[in-house]
């Protein structure tokens, strides 16, 4: 396992097909391990079209595990997602909810209170980001955590300037961020909404283990910035430098710019 920095341990493999594989080797083997012992922690899941292609090879592998073991994971199935657009609802097919239940539950016939969101409706978002951070505690907090990178080194809609002792938010989403995720808004940005309710860095960096997957040419940069640049508030990312048990999951584009490994 490549090692440049002493707590993140950094897995390239040559293309995308390759690299969810490999993650799903090292999340399945954990929610194997969790199923056995009985015990079961909270999951940390990620939206994104980055981790389309992992839902996908994550419901294969789980699928073709004998049934009762299956069972038993759709027993104990519990999962926070990062965030949530303020003013859309689960029923909405563009909000989290809605991404969360197309892409894991409705394949593994997860209940909604399985799959933990904020809610987008709440009729007062700051209260809603209180009471979600508060029940995500109340619930143990995160065992594996799973990271997208947003273009502008966001994780979760931890927008730069982020600190690492933010906590569950509302957030004003950046117009680079609106950008980035217009194609589920039919393209254009505007329609995204403008703010998000967000896990903080506080109740990322307390997961036991987070896994960074980051794909494509794109964000090559930023990965490098997040990574080797010292922890600064205006990439939220590179605060998981601080984190004793990082893993980070890159194909051959993302990492061109990791001197160590291109
Ligand atoms: C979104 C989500 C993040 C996600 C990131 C990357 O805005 N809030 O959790 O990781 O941006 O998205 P994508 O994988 O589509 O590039």
């Amino acid at each position: 396992m490549p090692q440049f920095l002493s707590s993140v341990a950094v897995h390239r493999r040559p293309d995308p097909f390759a690299l969810m594989e490999a993650i799903v080797d090292q999340v399945a083997a954990y929610l194997a391990k969790a199923v056995e012992r009985e015990s079961f922690k909270p999951l940390g899941m990620a939206t994104g079209r980055t981790m389309e292609p992992f839902y996908e090879a994550l419901i294969q592998r789980l699928t073709s595990w004998p049934a009762p073991q299956l069972e038993q994971l759709k027993r104990c199935w519990l999962s926070f997602n990062l965030d949530e657009y303020v003013g859309l609802s689960p029923g909405d097919s563009r909000s989290f909810a809605a991404y969360m239940e197309a892409q894991l539950g409705c394949h593994l016939e997860l209940s909604p209170c399985q799959l933990q969101l904020p809610d987008g409706t709440a009729k007062d978002p700051g209260v809603e980001a209180r009471r979600y951070g508060s029940a995500l505690h109340q619930a143990g907090g995160i065992g594996l955590q799973l990271l997208g990178l947003g273009g502008n080194g966001h994780v979760g809609f931890n927008e730069p300037p982020s600190q690492p002792n933010s906590c569950c938010r509302v957030v004003t989403l950046q117009r680079a961020t609106r950008i980035q995720n217009a194609s589920a808004f039919g393209g254009s940005p505007d329609e995204v909404p403008e703010q998000a309710i967000t896990l903080g860095l506080n109740e990322i960096l307390a997961a036991e283990e987070i896994h960074l997957i980051v794909t494509g040419a794109a964000k090559a940069e930023i990965l490098r910035t997040a990574l080797l640049d010292p922890c600064s508030d205006e990439v939220p990312a590179s605060w998981l430098q601080r984190h004793s048990r990082v893993h980070v999951w890159v194909d051959d584009a993302a990492c061109a710019h990791l001197p160590l490994l291109s």
